[in-house]
């Protein structure tokens, strides 16, 4: 899994290691790796947690860390993309992208495809995806330029965030059409709004972050882990696939944006992805 320093993800590590599962995750920073690893396996007998360093921005680490992930796991059960960032400020990757596209969305695609053969051999097999309800601000998606640099100034961050959850679940439809009757499934949730440090980039987000702890209005970072651990473990969702499962309140009652019913679309952000990340699309 991605991301399981922190927030959601460190709940969504801590529940696999409960049931027993071998976590590798993937992380960028040596200490908190450390503590990470020291946290969830303290007072857990058994408990087996590996640690990949890189930064899912970074296109060569990418390639690295599942270079490393292969050569230790030969198949693997479940893959969770959780990690993410919400940039207030426009910056770009090592690779000339958007960085906020590049590691919400470019990273974990080309994770993902360098790892499907371990999922297959694994299969059957997983992988969630954690996006957000926010990909509903996206505004219209200009697939050529699905990652280029831009403007983040008036609600220009909130879209761009927006669209790099979009792009999750673009994502993770077209994988579950492309893995049709491999084993290897694909969901995407949203957790809820969660008080973790996502916004921490946003000013002031965590002074009312810390006060809307207190209260029902944000969940914790347990609550929001468990749609993502329910998809990875669940014998129900075993062969579920293509689905987005959000655990927003009232979600369910909003109509599906009209991006997530055109699968032309899907096909168009794997291809353009694919080319971002030197990929052959297959
Ligand atoms: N919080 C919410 O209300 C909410 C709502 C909907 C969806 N989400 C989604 O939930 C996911 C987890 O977010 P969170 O709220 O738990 O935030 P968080 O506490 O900030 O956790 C984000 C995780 O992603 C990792 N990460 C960030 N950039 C990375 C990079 N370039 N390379 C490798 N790892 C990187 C972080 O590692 P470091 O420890 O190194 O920073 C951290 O482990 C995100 O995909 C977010 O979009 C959150």
């Amino acid at each position: 899994m991605t991301g399981g320093t922190s927030g959601i993800g460190k709940e969504i590590a801590r529940g696999l290691v409960r049931r027993g599962f071998h976590v590798g995750i993937v992380c960028r920073n040596e200490l908190r790796a450390k503590a990470t690893v020291d946290e969830l396996t303290r007072g857990v007998r058994g408990a087996r947690v590996e640690t990949f360093i890189g930064d899912l921005s970074v296109q060569l680490d990418v390639r690295r860390v599942a270079a490393s992930l292969l050569e230790r796991f030969d198949r693997l059960d479940v893959l969770v993309n959780n990690a993410g960032v919400q940039l207030l400020r426009a910056k770009t990757s090592a690779d000339g992208h958007d960085r906020m596209i590049a590691t919400n969305h470019l990273g974990p695609f080309l994770l993902t495809n360098l790892l499907l053969g371990a999922l297959e051999k694994g299969a059957p097999s997983r992988v969630v995806v954690v996006a957000s309800e926010a990909h509903r601000q996206a505004g219209r998606l200009d697939v050529e330029r699905l990652a280029e640099p831009g403007s983040y100034r008036a609600a220009g961050a909130m879209r761009v965030y927006g669209r790099s959850k979009l792009l999750n679940i673009l994502f993770t439809q077209e994988l579950a059409r492309r893995m049709e009757g491999s084993g290897v499934t694909a969901n995407a949730m949203c957790p809820g709004v969660v008080a973790t440090g996502l916004a921490r980039d946003v000013w002031g987000t965590e002074r009312l972050g810390a006060l809307l702890a207190r209260t029902p209005v944000l969940r914790t970072p347990a609550q929001g882990a468990r749609m993502a651990l329910r998809l990875a473990t669940e014998p129900q969702y075993e062969t579920c696939s293509g689905g987005f499962y959000s655990s927003t309140p009232g979600a369910g009652l909003l109509p599906r944006v009209g991006a997530l019913k055109d699968p032309e679309l899907g096909r168009a952000v794997w291809e353009r992805s694919a080319r971002l990340v030197g990929l052959p699309s297959r």
